[in-house]
C-alpha cells in the first residue's frame, strides 16, 4: 500500500470453499460503506477465458502467454470480471467453472497475474476483499484478517441447499467435489490456502450468516476507529 493516499481500511476474508465469505463479506461491505470484491470470481473467469480460446489449463507454459497478452478490467458496479473486453458472469457461478477455477488458480502465472490485479484494485482502501490468500499473499498488511472456517459436512450441507435450490435435484456429490478443492487449495505450491498468523480465526459451523457477519463487524468495530472505517 506504498505511495497511493488510502481512504480506508483493507479487510481480507479468507476460507475454503462453500464456508459463506461471499454471504458475510457482502453484508460486511455493505454495512459499513465499503467495496466489495470477490477474487474467486477472477479465478473464474480467467478459467473460462483461457478455455474459450483453447488454452491447455494444465500448462503452465501456456496459461503464462495467456496471462501476458489478457487485458484485465473490473467493472466495480456490477462486481464483474472483464477479460479481452469481455464480462464472463453469466458462467462463473457453475460447478465446472468452480473446478476449472481451482485447477487454473494452483499455477504461478496466473497467481502473478491475479495477485497483481487484485493489489491495484485493493491499494486505494476502503475495501471487503475475499479469497484464500488475501490475508498471506495478496494484502499481508491488510488493516483486518479474518479466516472463516467451518467442518466439511456443514460446508457440503449448505452447497447441497444451494445447488438443490438452482437446479431443484441434487446430482453432483457435493462432499466430495469440495474435498477435492479443499486438498487442491491447501496443498498447492503457490499461495495456499491458509489462515495468516494475524487472521482472527472464526468457526462459522453452528452459525447463521447474520451471526457471522455481525461477530466480524464487532471485531472490525473493537480495533478500527469508525473515521478509519468512513473516511
Ligand atoms: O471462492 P471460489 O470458490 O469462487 O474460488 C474458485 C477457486 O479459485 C478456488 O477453488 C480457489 C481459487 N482461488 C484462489 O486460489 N485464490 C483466491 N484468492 C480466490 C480463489
Amino acid at each position: 500500500m506504498k505511495g497511493k493516499k488510502k481512504r480506508g481500511p483493507v479487510i481480507a476474508i479468507d476460507g475454503p470453499s462453500g464456508v459463506g465469505k461471499t454471504t458475510i463479506s457482502r453484508l460486511v461491505a455493505g454495512r459499513l460503506g465499503l467495496r466489495y470484491i470477490n477474487t474467486g470470481s477472477m479465478y473464474r473467469a480467467l478459467a473460462l477465458a483461457a478455455k474459450d480460446e483453447g488454452v491447455d489449463l494444465t500448462s503452465e507454459k501456456e496459461l503464462e502467454e495467456f496471462c501476458r497478452r489478457a487485458r484485465i478490467g473490473f467493472d466495480a458496479e456490477k462486481g464483474s470480471t472483464i477479460i479481452n473486453g469481455k464480462d464472463y458472469s453469466d458462467r462463473i457461478r457453475s460447478q465446472s467453472a468452480g473446478e476449472l477455477a481451482s485447477i487454473v488458480s494452483t499455477k504461478k502465472p496466473v497467481r502473478e497475474f491475479l495477485v497483481s490485479f487484485q493489489r491495484t484494485l485493493g491499494e486505494p482502501g476502503s475495501v471487503v476483499m475475499e479469497g484464500r490468500d488475501i490475508g498471506t499473499a495478496v494484502f499481508p498488511d491488510a488493516d483486518m484478517k479474518f479466516f472463516l472456517d467451518a467442518p466439511l459436512w456443514v460446508r457440503a450441507k449448505r452447497r447441497h441447499l444451494e445447488v438443490a435450490q438452482k437446479v431443484k435435484a441434487a446430482s453432483e456429490d457435493v462432499t466430495s467435489e469440495l474435498e477435492k478443492r479443499d486438498k487442491r487449495d491447501i496443498e498447492r505450491a503457490n499461495s495456499p490456502l491458509k489462515k495468516a498468523d494475524d487472521a482472527i480465526y472464526i468457526d462459522t459451523g453452528e452459525m447463521q450468516a447474520e451471526e457471522v457477519a455481525n461477530i466480524v463487524l464487532a471485531k472490525i468495530g473493537e480495533r478500527l476507529k469508525v473515521g478509519d472505517i468512513r473516511s
